[in-house]
């Protein structure tokens, strides 16, 4: 297995963080290899925001969890009533990712710059997860005065980094397999 296959096979969700913070130049060597993803029409439309203010994570958090507590789905519910459930698991680094409205496929480019972020970081030793439940905050109009959204920018992900907490490791869900044929 050559090592491009082998770090794809080895990237797995992390969500237990050591409180240790990731380098400058490890993130941009992340966030520069989210840029070098494809993107719809060669819009390049995606837009990142690295927020390492640890009060802005948790304010995040708690505002994301007040939203899930109205939803009607059984499950956001009781993520959102869970006292210990943290919707950015206390990342030392979080990075927004926003996307141009005026792309043709924000939600495509935005997804393809997320997993070679994942990769990369993978690569550096560095844990990632990518967090969709986030998108409860962005719901509220505050979230784009906090963290600073362009006009005409919209915001999908986070995706959370740090270094894995070696004391809790989880393993990755094992795939099926069995999910692809040929037509020849
Ligand atoms: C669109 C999308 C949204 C996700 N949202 C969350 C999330 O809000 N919180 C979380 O902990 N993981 C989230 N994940 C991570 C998945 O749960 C994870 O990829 C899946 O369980 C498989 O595990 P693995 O990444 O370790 O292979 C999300 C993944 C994707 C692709």
């Amino acid at each position: 297995m050559n090592s491009v296959i082998k770090n794809i096979y080895e990237r797995k969700s992390v969500r237990k963080f050591l409180e240790k913070q990731i380098s400058d130049d490890d993130i941009k060597s992340i966030v520069e290899a989210g840029i070098q993803a494809p993107s719809g029409h060669n819009a390049q439309s995606v837009y990142y925001t690295i927020v390492q203010n640890e009060d802005l994570i948790d304010h995040m958090n708690l505002k994301a969890k007040e939203e899930m507590r109205k939803s009607d789905e059984d499950w956001i519910l009781k993520f959102g009533s869970n006292e210990r459930y943290h919707v950015l698991h206390k990342a030392p680094t979080v990075i927004i990712v926003s996307a141009s409205q005026e792309a043709y496929s924000p939600v495509e480019d935005s997804s393809a710059a997320i997993e070679n972020m994942m990769l990369a970081a993978t690569s550096l030793g560095i844990g990632a997860v990518w967090v969709g439940l986030i998108d409860h905050y962005f719901k509220l109009d505050e979230s784009r005065k906090k963290l600073n959204l362009k006009d005409g920018y919209k915001p999908y992900f986070a995706v959370c980094l740090g270094y894995e907490n070696p004391e809790k490791v989880f393993n990755k869900p094992k795939r099926n397999m069995d999910v692809y044929e040929w037509i020849r």
